[in-house]
């Protein structure tokens, strides 16, 4: 079904048109509406609109309620304090405008006015190194960025920039020339079968004894050196090699992301490597355009503001004095791609916070350069540190980074135990009960990254993840659930709106609730913050809280017209509650 446009306009925004209608010499003023607790919503931008027009702001406000006249969105209007308006809107607006929502595949939902490209960057582990809790972040985060974006019509792309170049490769590779057969598998079966959990702890051993290796043997380090110079050089049996790292890394990856139940494509891994054949190029036009400099016989990009403890500038290296590319080199290449050959407008990058003043510098190259510009922007959703239950940044008891595997297997058995104690009631089977506490507890932990802010730091605290209680998941799972079973005793009886009917205090909170949701996500699609929509979420199973509270859905004592009506406000609710859920990539189980 195609979404109806004239569902972009939500009660407010009707009321809002009407406001400024009613005011013609106010031109386009925003009479700035706020839901309120006096009444439905309250006017405030009267007051800045007296000022402008040099005007009594009480007698403006008096003006408006007049020529407003009778209105079908309008119950109550009211001049009150120094020139507010508070307005108590129709029962049968709210009705109607649900209704409306429900009859639309996107539930009116509209659709950006101009969708653009983003090319986004999240998801980026490194080869041959175990994912930690930042990796974490920038998968959730970006994960739920994709599914926003891409349900607000924008066109995006994926990128998931791994870190598979580097020195450290020469070391890794030199070792296993020297140890042939310290990566092989007994057989292409058993190739085929190796877990993720296998693969990383394959390419940990590799990685500690090369290490060693390397940090004890002189003549180890000159070889693993000039291993990373046939590697850069693209020679052959180096780079098979090379290649065996990054598919022993694959399979690990790809085990985490399945456990975290997301979606991660082939062609969207691009890692470092990917831009290997534009970095002589990428220097070359920074240096022709004066954008980069040759300092101490490195090529630097300068910042006025940037500057070392000691008040010395601290450039952008983009090619190191021994003609290695590094970090800086990779991204603005990356830039120059993404823009020209992906056709970008927009570039997003999840990554985490310590490495803002990197981004801070790589985009302002760019823009130098005229890579980036008035159309093209770039943007980095920094996030914070994950910390642990202390306050410090987060690592076990023997103060080692804890294993990304281990956290989410722990997260799922706490949420299969929560689970499992409500089973009975519900009836689930065992399948269902291992099924639900994949989906809680995977959800308890995005649900928990998802629901702060990114900039700030978060703690990592599973007993609160999985409470029943409060701002987690599991609340809104099963609110979803609750939602479901009503339907399902509702049996013969549908949901229906029936607008001539008045409505109950707590049925109007949550239809006018219901009524922000395209609001709420095309805001958090623009300003790249996935807690707004966390918050939308949870106030809403707050209002349905209240309202299964104080109104009863299926009693005898309902006319059957009332029973219609909120089975019609439950099922919108269920519906927004599924499809903000899964934008965040958070799924719903039908019975919990
Ligand atoms: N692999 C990096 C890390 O683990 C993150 C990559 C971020 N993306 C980028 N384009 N630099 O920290």
């Amino acid at each position: 079904m195609a979404s109806v446009p004239s569902l972009a306009s939500n009660v407010q925004q009707r009321l809002a048109d009407a406001l400024t209608a009613a005011l013609p010499e106010a031109g386009s003023a925003d009479p700035l509406l706020r839901r309120s607790d006096r009444a439905d919503f309250q006017a405030n931008g009267i007051l800045a609109l007296a000022k402008k027009l040099k005007g009594n702001p009480r007698e403006l406000a008096g003006q408006v309620v007049d020529a407003i006249g009778a209105n079908d969105l309008l119950k109550e209007i009211e001049v009150s304090g120094p020139g507010f308006l508070n307005i108590t809107v129709t029962d049968r607006a709210i009705t109607e405008t649900l209704a409306a929502r429900a009859a639309d595949a996107r539930l009116g939902v509209p659709l950006a006015a101009e969708p653009g490209t983003t090319v986004i960057d999240y998801a980026q582990p490194n080869v041959a190194k175990e994912m930690h809790v930042g990796h974490l972040r920038s998968a959730v985060i970006g994960d739920a960025m994709v599914q926003i974006l891409e349900f607000a019509g924008e066109q995006v792309v994926r990128r998931h920039h791994i870190g598979d170049w580097g020195t450290q490769f020469g070391m890794l590779i030199q070792y296993l020339i020297e140890h042939p057969h310290e990566l092989d598998h007994k057989s292409d079966e058993a190739a085929a079968e190796v877990s993720g959990e296998e693969a990383m702890s394959n390419l940990n051993r590799l990685y500690k004894a090369s290490r060693a290796l390397f940090d004890s043997d002189e003549e180890f380090k000159a070889r693993a050196r000039d291993r990373v110079v046939a590697l850069q050089a693209g020679e052959e049996q180096t780079l098979a090699l090379w290649q065996r790292f990054v598919d022993e890394s694959k399979i690990y990856f790809y085990s985490v992301f399945e456990k975290l139940d997301m979606e991660v494509r082939d062609p969207d891994i691009v890692g470092e490597s990917g831009y290997n054949d534009m970095l002589d190029e990428t220097c070359r036009l920074l240096e022709e355009s004066g954008v980069a400099v040759r300092s101490e016989g490195a090529l630097c990009v300068f910042f006025d503001d940037v500057k070392g403890p000691d008040g010395n500038p601290v450039p952008l290296i983009v090619r190191k004095s021994n003609g290695g590319y590094g970090y800086a080199a990779t991204d603005l290449s990356a830039i120059r791609d993404r823009v020209q050959n992906l056709g970008a407008s927009t570039l997003l990058y999840v990554v985490d916070a310590r490495q803002s003043l990197h981004f801070k510098m790589v985009f302002e190259t760019a823009r130098r350069a005229g890579w980036l510009n008035d159309k093209v922007k770039a943007h980095q959703l920094a996030f914070g540190t994950v910390l642990g239950k202390d306050g410090k940044p987060f690592k076990t008891r023997e103060g080692e980074t804890v294993r990304l595997v281990d956290l989410l297997d722990e997260a799922i058995d706490r949420a299969t135990a929560v689970v499992a104690e409500k089973a009975g009631k519900v009836g689930l089977s065992e399948q269902e009960i291992a099924e639900n506490g994949r989906y809680v507890g995977i959800g308890a932990v995005k649900y928990a990254d998802l629901s702060t802010s990114a900039v700030r730091d978060y703690k990592f605290d599973l007993d609160q993840m999985v409470s029943l209680n409060g701002d987690t998941s599991v609340y809104l799972q099963y609110a979803y659930a609750r939602i479901q079973s009503i339907k399902r005793r509702a049996g013969e009886r549908r949901p229906a709106a029936h607008p001539e009917l008045g409505l109950a205090p707590a049925e109007r909170a949550l239809g006018l609730h219901l009524d922000q949701f395209g609001e709420v996500l095309g805001e958090v699609a623009t300003s790249y913050e996935p807690h707004k929509l966390a918050a939308y979420l949870y106030q809403l199973a707050s209002h349905l809280t209240t309202f299964y509270d104080q109104c009863h859905v299926l009693s005898d004592d309902n006319a059957p017209e009332v029973v219609e009506n909120r089975l019609f406000l439950v099922d919108l609710t269920g519906r927004t509650l599924h499809q903000g859920m899964a934008l965040l990539g958070i799924r719903t189980p039908e019975r919990l």
